[in-house]
C-alpha cells in the first residue's frame, strides 16, 4: 500500500472551493496538486463535458475511478476529486487507505449561491431548471453526504482559514 502520508484527497460537493484550496494547500506543503478531473481527460482525449453527453455517467464514473487508481504511489500530491468521486467503486474505501481524506463542507446555501451565480459549464446541472437548483443541491448533498461523512477530516468550508489547515496537516505529516 502506498505511504499513507504521501497523498491528500479533497472532497465535497460541486462548486465547494476544492480545487482553490488544493492548490494554495499544496503550495504552502510544497507538494504537487493534481485535479482528478483533468487526469480522466489526460486519459480519456475528451473533456469531461464530451464524456457526459458522448459516453454517459457510466462511463464517467469507470475512468474516474480508474483515475484515482492511477496516481502515482511514490509522489506527495494533493488531490482534488470531483463531487461524486467518493461515491462510487468503493472510492472513499480507497481514499482512506490510501491518503488522508478531508471533507471541505459547505450548507446547501451557500453552495446554491454560488452554482447558481454559475453552474460552470458542469454536466450534472445543465438540465436543471434554475427553479429547481436549489432542491437538486439538497436532495443530492443529503446522498452524498453518507460517502463524504467517511472523511478523515471535516473541515468548515465557511470559516476554517487555509493557514490553520496548513498548520494541521504539517502535524499530521509529522506524526
Ligand atoms: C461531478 C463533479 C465534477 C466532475 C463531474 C461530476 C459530480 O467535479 O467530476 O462533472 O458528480 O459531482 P467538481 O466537483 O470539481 O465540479
Amino acid at each position: 500500500m502506498d505511504n499513507p502520508r504521501k497523498k491528500i484527497y479533497l472532497i465535497g460537493f460541486m462548486g465547494s472551493g476544492k480545487t482553490t484550496l488544493g492548490k494554495r494547500l499544496a503550495a504552502q506543503l510544497s507538494w504537487s496538486f493534481i485535479d482528478l478531473d483533468k487526469v480522466i481527460e489526460t486519459r480519456t482525449g475528451l473533456k469531461i463535458t464530451e464524456i457526459f453527453s458522448s459516453r454517459g455517467e457510466d462511463f464517467f464514473r469507470s475512468a474516474e475511478s480508474e483515475a484515482l487508481r492511477s496516481l502515482e504511489g511514490g509522489q506527495q500530491i494533493v488531490v482534488s476529486t470531483g463531487g461524486g468521486t467518493p461515491c462510487s467503486d468503493n472510492n472513499m474505501n480507497f481514499m482512506n487507505e490510501s491518503g488522508l481524506t478531508i471533507y471541505l463542507k459547505l450548507s446547501p446555501e451557500k453552495l446554491y449561491s454560488r452554482l447558481a451565480a454559475s453552474t460552470g459549464g458542469r454536466p450534472l446541472l445543465k438540465d436543471v431548471p434554475a427553479g429547481e437548483l436549489r432542491d437538486f443541491i439538497v436532495k443530492k448533498l443529503a446522498e452524498r453526504e453518507k460517502c463524504y461523512s467517511k472523511a478523515s477530516w471535516t473541515i468548515n468550508g465557511e470559516c476554517d482559514t487555509i493557514s490553520g489547515l496548513v498548520t494541521q496537516v504539517k502535524n499530521w505529516i509529522q506524526e
